[in-house]
């Protein structure tokens, strides 16, 4: 009888190591493999397909006798099968650093596809696709490639963002935890597609457990991508080294500030040279498109947005987790329906989509469909698909003082309306908390909010009033 746990940082956090020494003590096969994303479950465990939630050292026993109470086949858990799992088709299923595993289903497929098409054939694929940037400002892939393609250079990189700090996300983890020779697949079919001769992985230092997986399949696959080279780099832990300057700066040994653009990384990039900065879920949805083909996967997904996205249930929600699915669900669905709606059984008040940056979003706009235009038309960011749930016990003025705070501690400080301008934000959030001058500085915030939205140089500055305004906006009874 085969036994089969996750080895991901969550299901570790939740005890998963000690269920699988219990196991092995009692004589079990055991195999550590990547999460199905089902987090509210882990330990998770895998009896030949049949699924034990929240499994505990002590009931190995009764598991093995076939006594325990199981919730039914794992695959046909209702929270899968509404799914449709492109990305992470492998995840819950195999060895994360098996290459034989990797092979068995369907590894390296892509790359073969790209190695026999070329580099401008495997551009239009991605092209046709309609994949665009899963980092959050969801520029079109093939674009981003054809531009580092036809720029006249001696050498080109590859650069995997994988600096993921928004609140509520863990798709990239997942990927680099459970999926790792899927990243180095598409990495390797982008450097084919671009001419590009070097690839780095930017992963923040708060993931050991995704550090070492990266490592472990880069050494493990070195042969199947060569003459192209891998390489993981370890952030320092701030924040802005995800805007993908400040990440060149980074990997370049300097200090993490934001660059002035243009020019486009695409075009002088690390070392000056022309480089791709995607993100870990833009790069890892590669093998699948080549595979398949790019109409397969633009099939999937509403408008200019296709595809599926990697959406990450988190905060104060009942079912947690990663939820794969088509562009054009509503937040309501995701939210309720998938998600079980809170935790603490109270009423949700409210979500943050896409991170710290991103606007709360009051029930009353849960019909917003999952779809880049339709949040940019709710002055709303879908981000790196990190949902966050607040039941009604939260202070939302305390929530946009946060904003202005966070965004005043990770500045890199380059351009004076961030800089100044967030830690003036807390000061006046302050006064409007302490009851002082309460219209006034209402007003004095709004008028802060727009010269940082559009006077700052990056994202950090420029999205910090999402936050800030759509609380004032959604809940001002939590100001006044
Ligand atoms: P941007 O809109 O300036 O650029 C998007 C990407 O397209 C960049 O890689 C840029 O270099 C590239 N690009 C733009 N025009 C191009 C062209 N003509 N040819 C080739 N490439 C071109 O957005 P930015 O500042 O890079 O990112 C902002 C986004 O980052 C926000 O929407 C936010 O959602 C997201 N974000 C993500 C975080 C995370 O943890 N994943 C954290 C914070 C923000
Ligand atoms: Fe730096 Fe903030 Fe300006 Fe971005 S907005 S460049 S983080 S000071």
């Amino acid at each position: 009888m085969k036994i089969r746990i996750s080895d991901d940082a969550l299901a570790i956090a939740c005890g998963a190591d000690t269920v699988a020494q219990a196991f092995m003590r009692a004589g079990a096969e055991v195999e550590r493999v990547s999460s199905w994303g089902m987090h509210w479950l882990e330990p998770l465990v895998d009896v030949e397909g049949v699924g034990y939630a929240i499994v505990t050292a002590d009931q190995v026993e009764t598991i093995l006798a076939g006594e325990a109470e199981s919730i039914g086949p794992i695959a046909e858990h209702p929270f899968l099968t509404r799914q449709s799992r492109l990305t992470f088709a492998r995840a819950g299923k195999t060895r994360s650093t098996s290459l034989d595993d990797y092979y068995s289903s369907d590894g390296w497929r892509g790359l073969a596809t790209a190695r026999t098409m070329g580099a401008e054939a495997t551009i239009e694929t991605v092209l046709a696709s309609g994949l665009r940037g899963r980092g959050g400002a969801g520029f079109p892939a093939g674009i981003k490639w054809k531009t580092v393609a036809s720029a006249q250079a001696d050498t080109k990189y590859i650069v995997c963002n994988a600096d993921e700090g928004d609140s509520a996300t863990f798709a990239d983890r997942m990927v680099m935890e459970g999926d790792p020779f899927m990243l180095i697949e598409g990495m390797a079919i982008a450097a084919l597609a671009v001419g590009a001769q070097k690839g780095y992985v930017y992963i923040r230092s708060e993931y050991p457990h995704a550090i070492a997986k990266m490592e472990t399949a880069i050494a493990a696959s070195a042969h199947l991508v060569a003459p192209f080279v891998v390489e993981v780099r370890v952030g320092a832990g701030a924040y802005v080294c995800g805007e993908e300057t400040s990440l060149l700066n980074s990997l370049e040994g300097k200090r993490g500030e934001v660059r002035a653009k243009p020019p486009l990384p695409a075009l002088e990039g690390l070392f000056g040279k022309p480089t791709v900065v995607n993100n870990v879920l833009t790069l890892a949805a590669i093998p699948w498109i080549l595979t398949h083909g790019g109409e397969a996967y633009a099939a999937y997904g509403m408008g200019r947005s296709k595809g599926t996205m990697p959406v990450q249930l988190a905060g104060n929600i009942k079912y947690g987790g990663l939820f794969e699915v088509g562009f054009g669900i509503t937040l309501g669905e995701l939210v309720n329906d998938i998600g079980g709606g809170t935790d603490s059984g109270r009423a949700v008040r409210c979500v943050q989509v896409g991170g710290p940056l991103g606007a709360y979003i009051p029930p009353s706009r849960f019909d917003l469909p999952f779809d880049y235009e339709a949040f940019a038309a709710a002055d709303a960011l879908i981000g790196h698909a990190g949902i966050t749930v607040f039941d009604d016990t939260v202070d939302m003025a305390q929530m946009a003082r946060f904003a202005m705070e966070f965004c005043a501690v990770e500045s890199c400080g380059k351009c004076t309306p961030c800089r100044l301008g967030s830690t003036r934000g807390v000061e006046t959030l302050d006064q409007i908390i302490a009851g002082k001058n309460v219209e006034a500085n209402l007003a004095l915030l709004a008028d802060l909010s727009e010269t940082m939205k559009f006077g700052s140089l990056c994202a950090l500055g420029g999205f910090t009033p999402y936050p800030v305004m759509s609380a004032i906006t959604h809940f001002p009874e939590d100001f006044r």
